[in-house]
């Protein structure tokens, strides 16, 4: 079949009678569900499933597999998201029964092997922020923003009453202004200096009293360390506001900077980005947050915990808690490969990743800066703003992103934090063989741009499918197959 055809559904392969499994002979005596099941439960009619034989099903999905973009097949650049390769080791600890089949209400006598996993891994993380105390409850970067919001806001509550304002620096993600609205508060933005740092001085414009907090990422969404950061925390403090770490970038400063030494209250972090859970199209994920002393007491419950006697367990009893934030205990999944991650590359292992991640972006941009438009001055963190600037040909930053499939790489984050842009994060796991061959992919995709504009303008040519009507797809996506 070519590459390029449409793939049919499983059910258009259906032909009535075909069947993948063969079942034993029934040996326990036959039951009318009607009597087993609820009326409310049970359907009128058989569901239409696809009657297709096992052979089919498997080549089905073996092809479905091998147009499948990843992260294990191909470099994947896109900014913000830290795609680096996940170790394989990681997945097999995260599979083992004894962490996947546990339930979530197995006594805590039985899971005293989770319990301590999870008690180390909170350790490990209030280690790498400086922090007094870490939960890992929250299920995903943004669910862990709210939650510190939510922390922030009961802090205030209980010393003079809840503040309105929360500052989003005009980089912010947008998860931080969505955060704020979904807690109730106001967010306002602060400007950005040219070379993309925080405008000291419209920050101290906007603190006051009504001030609850600044949610900064560092380095920022444009790859810029921000030198003035204990400043912006001095400014913050001296009324009352705190410090809120978007740690979604921790992956260029983990085992360098510790967030508490530059002033940080409270963050989260993105342990499927940082600490290597495969990720992508919506998870999974797990945000946990770490806080100082003076928010450490409205950390959600449960908190796992070591008791006096050795064992570990449940702490339901923190009367300031915000209360629960999540079924259960988090994203266990996501903490158990967290957990084999830290452990495997230990403290010098965390540092060398994070030199690493910051030197692939360096050298990546300095083999484009003398071909791209990079708005923003060197050096970067992890990642790099880069503007392809060929307006003039024609071609958009969608163009480049689309011809770079062509040559087997995933785009870029696109248009954003900066119009028209193209967010490039290399990560550490990429080899310089890797950088090279990505950096004179672009190098001639402009020059295809001048010569051959409609090269680019009408990639990809060589993937499944070519451009698709994207806000259809975004607005009005089929997500049932329907009977004709
Ligand atoms: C800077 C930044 N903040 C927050 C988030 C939200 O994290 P999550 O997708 O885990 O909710 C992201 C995700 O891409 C991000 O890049």
């Amino acid at each position: 079949m070519d590459a390029k055809e449409p793939l049919p559904l499983i059910f258009e392969q259906s032909r009535p009678g075909a069947c993948g499994v063969a079942l034993p002979e029934c040996d326990v005596p036959a039951c009318d569900v009607n009597k087993i099941i609820p009326a409310n439960l049970r359907a009128d009619e058989a569901p239409d499933w696809p009657q297709v034989g096992e052979a089919e099903v498997v080549r089905h999905f073996t092809r479905l597999n091998q147009r499948l973009f990843s992260v294990d097949t191909n470099f994947y650049p896109l900014g913000s998201c830290t795609m680096k390769y996940n170790p394989r080791v990681n997945e097999r600890v995260a599979a083992d029964p004894g962490f996947a089949c546990l339930h979530p209400y197995q006594d805590e006598a039985d899971a005293q092997g989770l319990l301590e996993l999870l008690y180390r891994t909170r350790t490990y993380l209030q280690q790498i922020a400086g922090l007094a105390e870490v939960s890992l409850q929250p299920a995903a970067g943004a669910h862990g923003e709210l939650t510190s919001l939510l922390i922030i806001n009961a802090y205030h509550r209980d010393h003079g009453g809840v503040r309105s304002k929360i500052l989003t620096p005009d980089t912010a993600h947008g998860t931080n202004p969505a955060s704020c609205a979904v807690c109730g508060r106001q967010a306002v933005s602060v400007k950005s200096t040219p070379v993309g740092r925080v405008d000291l001085d419209d920050l101290r414009r906007h603190v006051d009293e009504d001030t609850a907090a600044l949610m900064l990422t560092h380095p920022n969404t444009v790859g810029v360390f921000d030198t003035r950061v204990t400043e912006m925390a001095r400014i913050l403090h001296e009324k009352g506001a705190f410090l809120y770490l978007d740690g979604a970038n921790m992956n260029a400063i983990c085992g360098i900077a510790r967030p508490a030494d530059f002033g940080v209250d409270i963050m989260h972090y993105n342990t499927h980005k940082t600490f290597s859970t495969p990720h992508g199209c919506g998870g999974p994920g797990s945000g946990p947050i770490a806080a100082n002393q003076k928010l450490a007491p409205y950390l959600p419950v449960p908190q796992v915990v070591r008791r006096d006697d050795g064992t570990f367990g449940w702490d339901e009893n923190r009367p300031k808690s915000i209360g629960k934030v999540r079924s259960f205990y988090g994203q266990i999944g996501v903490l158990v490969r967290t957990y084999a991650y830290l452990r495997a590359l230990g403290n010098s292992g965390l540092k060398e990743a994070s030199e690493m991640a910051v030197l692939a972006a360096n050298y990546l941009a300095a083999r484009l800066r003398d071909h791209f438009n990079l708005p923003y001055p060197p050096p970067y963190g992890h990642e790099f703003i880069l503007l392809p600037a060929l307006q003039e040909h024609g071609i958009t930053e969608l163009d480049v992103s689309k011809r770079l499939i062509d040559f087997g790489f995933h785009p870029p984050t696109m248009s954003w934090p900066v119009p028209h842009c193209l967010m490039i994060e290399p990560t550490e796991t990429e080899t310089k063989a890797t950088l090279d061959s990505f950096a004179d992919a672009l190098i001639q995709i402009k020059r295809e741009a001048v010569e051959e504009p409609q090269r680019v303008k009408q990639a990809p040519w060589h993937a499944p499918v070519r451009r698709l009507d994207e806000v259809a797809a975004a607005r009005k996506p089929r997500l049932r197959w329907q009977p004709q």
